[in-house]
């Protein structure tokens, strides 16, 4: 499986122009990415990185943040709880120690994944970020409390989501892409604001809501309680919410949310989706890139089909 990729367009010369995707700036030479948060550099030492179209970080912050206590996993009958809390070194270090490493290392553009407090403060930390070479976009986080609106998430709020983005937009040519929040009440309301703002495109699903309990204790799972769930359970709600953000909006969608098979790829792709990114199935089979990338290309060599040709025709 070391060269899926490889193999497949040695054995299909057309494979490679089959699999190609673009995602507002970039070009993509597979339509798979890895979700933030769910896979590092390590993870690719199991296969070959070219099954990968970019590659996603960690979220940064602008300060280094510890995270929170565990325990913080739990593995549910469907799918995985998390209350990481964003534990990352912060962008000073991420700078000056994480980014030379995925400089020299990542044969593929490289998406910086950023979370702010304030619409100033993320437009800090991109300003400080569009100094530094190799990075070709930016995944913006907005799932977490905006401290100027009261602690309000600013992604359920699409005024704010607007405000942020066109704020962000004068910043950078480089990919912008706005990660929002599954937890709001109208999903395309909420894409729309970030299109207007001039996202290149959006990404969706962060984690929902989650809880476990010890039915024999009483015990919460997970040490702060309420936690983000992720994983195959999911996929249903993510399913349709990429589709309700494709009809609502052109920019192009990176969708996840329990995608671990390429026929989950391809349930996406159909909902409306240009990209998709593997999270949770990092965890529990650490080949899922390349055999998703498989069985796409040979599902799209044997239709003669492209993704372009299949995304957002779901039959209704
Ligand atoms: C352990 C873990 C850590 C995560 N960390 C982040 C993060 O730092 N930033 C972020 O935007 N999403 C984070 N996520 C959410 C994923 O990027 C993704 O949106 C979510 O897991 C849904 O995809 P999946 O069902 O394929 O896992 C994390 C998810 C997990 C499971």
């Amino acid at each position: 499986m070391g060269t899926a990729i490889n193999e497949l367009c040695k054995k299909r010369p057309n494979a490679s122009e089959l699999l190609h995707s673009k995602l507002g700036v970039l070009e993509l030479k597979t339509p798979l990415t890895v979700a933030s948060g769910t896979f590092d550099l390590e993870n690719l030492e199991f296969f070959d990185p070219a099954c990968l179209g970019a590659f996603v970080c960690k979220t940064i912050t602008r300060l280094p943040k510890k995270g929170n206590p565990p325990p913080r996993l739990y593995e549910t009958e469907a799918g995985l709880l998390n209350s990481i809390g964003l534990q990352n070194p912060g962008l000073d270090a991420f700078i000056a120690e994480k980014l030379p490493v995925y400089r020299e290392q990542l044969r593929m553009p490289l998406i910086v994944s950023v979370s702010g407090s304030s619409i100033a403060e993320f437009a800090e930390m991109i300003e400080k970020l569009e100094a530094c070479a190799g990075i070709s976009g930016y995944e913006i986080n907005i799932s977490c409390p905006n401290v100027e609106n009261e602690g309000i998430a600013f992604g359920v709020s699409s005024e704010i989501v607007y405000q942020l983005v066109h704020r962000l937009s004068a910043l950078t040519q480089r990919e912008l892409c706005i990660k929002l929040s599954p937890n709001v009440s109208d999903i395309a309301e909420i894409a729309r604001a970030a299109e207007a703002g001039k996202a290149s495109s959006i990404a969706l699903i962060n984690s929902i809501y989650g809880m476990a309990i010890d039915y024999r204790t009483g015990k919460s799972r997970i040490k702060k309680g309420v936690a983000g769930y992720t994983g195959i359970g999911i996929k249903p709600v993510a399913l349709a919410l990429t589709h309700k953000a494709a009809e609502a909006v052109k920019i192009p969608i990176l969708a996840m949310g329990g995608i671990y098979t390429w026929q989950d790829a391809l349930e996406f792709i159909w909902a409306g989706a240009s990209a998709i990114a593997l999270g949770t199935a990092n965890f529990i089979n650490p080949l899922a890139a390349p055999e998703l990338i498989m069985g796409l290309g040979e599902f799209l060599l044997e239709r003669q089909l492209s993704i372009s040709e299949i995304r957002g025709k779901v039959v209704i």
